[in-house]
């Protein structure tokens, strides 16, 4: 080997390291996706009941149903079968903010590799739509 190749190895190794330790920022205790990582097929979707009072209701109870159990009654990740790692919404609000099109992708086919089921076999598309109207009240 002469001392390219050795330098170019050791360039490639480098790369590489400092590639995961960028990763690494990202992994704090639960998985963060950001608005460009939402698949097409949810990306564009809007929410046809927001801010509907009716919809709100159902909403709630779907929730107090399917999802208290971890993520306690108002969001706060306080239910008797929350893992330790599971989001406090009223302290990181981003997931409140969040578009119409990520809420409904998470609610839709979970989280892989985490506690959060998918749901789009339980509930139908407009029960997804009325738990999201209810948590954008949280
Ligand atoms: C068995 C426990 C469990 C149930 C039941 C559950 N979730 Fe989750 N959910 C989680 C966990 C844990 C996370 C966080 C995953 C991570 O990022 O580590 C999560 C994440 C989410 C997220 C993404 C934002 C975030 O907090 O990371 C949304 C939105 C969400 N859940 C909505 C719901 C809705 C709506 C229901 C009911 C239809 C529900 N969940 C039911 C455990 C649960």
């Amino acid at each position: 080997m002469n001392w390219k190749v050795i330098s170019l190895a050791v360039l490639f190794v480098g790369a590489f390291l400092f590639g995961c330790e960028s990763d690494d920022e990202e992994s704090h205790t639960h998985s963060h996706t950001h608005e460009q990582d939402v698949p097409k097929e949810y990306a564009d979707r809007v929410n046809p009941f927001d801010g509907n009072a009716a919809a709100v209701a159902a909403g709630e109870q779907l929730f107090k149903t399917h999802c208290a159990s971890c993520h306690g009654n108002t969001g706060k990740g306080n239910g008797p079968k929350a893992p330790a790692t599971i989001p406090d919404w009223t302290i990181e609000t981003d997931i409140l903010t969040a578009s119409d099109g990520m809420l409904y992708w998470h609610v839709a086919e979970g989280l892989t590799g985490t506690a959060m089921p998918a749901w789009k076999t339980t509930l139908s598309q407009d029960e997804i739509w009325q738990v999201i109207a209810y948590i954008r009240t949280l």
